[in-house]
């Protein structure tokens, strides 16, 4: 594979917060985005050389819709390309307590369940995951979420060609 010069394919849980990641355009680095909303039929995956897919955390949970694409990836033959997870979360409680009280609602948060979800579907998913935060329960995005996507895309982009391990154990 020639690095950097693939399109990514984000399949997208479009809803407003992480849409605005989209809008800003600082996500392609060059590549070619598709973005769709995970209701929507999957495409013929042959031409897509990566699939980001994002989900809101509500109720510490993923969306249902976001964790099927997850698991219909395989059978679509779409089991070696990268796969990365992103999710919004928060807002973060800001005293210690308050986060002691609440982190059952952020961690692992959409991102860690559908970060297991790829794995146990042994898919191709890159070991970290993109988290960002909101300032309030319907956003908007925190200040630093748009460079901390902007980083994780950067990175994950240079590392196409490799394989992950799929191993559900491993972090
Ligand atoms: C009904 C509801 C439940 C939520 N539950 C959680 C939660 O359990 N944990 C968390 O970190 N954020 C939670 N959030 C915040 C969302 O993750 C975040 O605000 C959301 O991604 C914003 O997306 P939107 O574009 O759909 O408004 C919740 C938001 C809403 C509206």
């Amino acid at each position: 594979m020639n690095e950097g010069t693939y399109p990514i394919q984000k399949l997208f849980w479009q809803h407003k917060t992480s849409s605005r990641l989209d809008s800003s355009g600082d996500m392609t680095l060059g590549h070619e985005p598709t973005i769709q909303d995970v209701l929507q039929k999957l495409p013929d995956l042959h031409g897509v050389d990566s699939i980001v897919v994002d989900a809101p955390t509500r109720m510490a949970r993923a969306n249902r819709k976001a964790v099927n694409v997850l698991k219909r990836l395989k059978k679509k033959g779409f089991s070696i390309k990268p796969v990365a997870i992103f999710d919004t979360y928060g807002p973060i409680p800001t005293t210690p307590e308050e986060l002691e009280k609440d982190k059952k609602w952020i961690y692992p948060g959409a991102a860690g369940i559908m970060q297991k979800v790829a794995k146990n579907q042994g898919l191709n998913v890159y070991p970290e995951t993109l988290r960002c935060e909101v300032k309030g329960l319907k956003g908007p995005l925190a200040d630093n979420a748009l460079e901390k996507a902007v980083s994780f895309t950067r990175v994950f982009v240079s590392t196409f060609g490799k394989t992950w391990s799929n191993s559900s154990n491993s972090h």
